[in-house]
């Protein structure tokens, strides 16, 4: 894919005068911006893209910003070649794999300072997480001038920052959430996954199974927000996870935690297993 290549050697300069071309001729763009090592999950936003959006442009890059010096940046999976070659079969228009210079240039201070809904969950784990991911993303929508940004059920509240902060801030974009891809065992799929063990493996599948039944207890009329907490955290801990960062049922839209169920609401978990870090989530609907 020429246009891909040029992304890589070309940087920012390509990139406006393709967006500006497509924007003369009234082209609709989507974005699906990425950290790489793409799986089936990226690849369902890219087609989302695709579907709605006359160009489709996917951005590669391994956010430094977004991770605590603590964090596993360093070890972050790279496979770039891998990824060109899954977004070229999926048609994008354009990828754009900037370098850490381009996107953060010497002198770079300038960040987003996140919205409230950034402070609990993730936020309270990974204090300074959401002010990178808001900073890149922004710089992301700047420079492809999108009009739609695809971002995976997933990172439920990633979606729910970015939202906020493309309100609060009058980008014109809209922000769609498409719904999280699962391994046919339930895992939800990410780029962490492959440092799972075997073992580790079937230990993170209790994610999703305490999620999935979670949602029968509620739909069997559980109503106790703090007493359906408490009992997800027991079973991802006798599942034998690490680590519980946090499993709540919380308001859909604030996250907020709830005392009393009731719907729409979304139940959020994070937990170790071993040294990787997963995320899950449902949404729990009327009906
Ligand atoms: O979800 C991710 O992969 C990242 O947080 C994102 C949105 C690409 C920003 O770096």
């Amino acid at each position: 894919m020429a246009e891909t290549e040029r992304a890589r050697s070309g940087g920012m300069k390509w990139l406006t005068e393709l967006v500006n071309e497509w924007r003369a001729a009234g082209q609709r763009i989507g974005i699906v911006p990425t950290m790489g090592a793409l799986h089936q999950g990226h690849l369902s936003l890219v087609q989302a893209a695709r579907a709605e959006c006359e160009r489709v442009v996917a951005t590669v890059f391994v956010n430094p910003t977004q991770f605590a010096p603590t964090e596993d940046l360093a070890k972050y999976p790279r496979t770039l070649v891998a990824d060109l070659e899954m977004l070229a079969a999926e048609r994008v228009d354009a990828v754009l794999v900037p370098t850490e210079d381009e996107m953060y240039p010497p002198g770079f201070s300038t960040y987003v300072q996140p919205p409230e809904v950034s402070q609990k969950w993730e936020g309270a784990v990974r204090p300074s997480h959401f002010r990178g991911v808001a900073t890149v993303v922004l710089k992301l929508l700047n420079m492809t001038r999108a009009d739609v940004c695809y971002l995976g059920q997933k990172d439920y509240q990633q979606v729910a920052v970015v939202r906020r902060m493309v309100a609060d801030l009058n980008v014109p974009c809209e922000i769609k959430m498409c719904p999280t891809v699962r391994d046919p065992d339930g895992l939800a799929m990410s780029s962490r996954n492959r440092y799972l063990s075997k073992d580790e493996r079937q230990i993170g599948l209790s994610l999703s199974r305490t999620l999935f039944a979670a949602e029968k207890q509620i739909r069997s009329g559980a109503k106790n927000g703090p007493e359906l907490s408490s009992w997800m955290r027991e079973q991802l801990i006798a599942s034998g996870v690490s680590q519980v960062d946090y499993a709540f049922a919380a308001d859909a839209d604030t996250l907020e935690p709830l005392t009393e169920v009731r719907l729409p609401l979304v139940l959020l978990m994070a937990a170790r297993v071993g040294t990787t870090r997963l995320l899950d989530n449902l949404v729990v609907r009327q009906g």
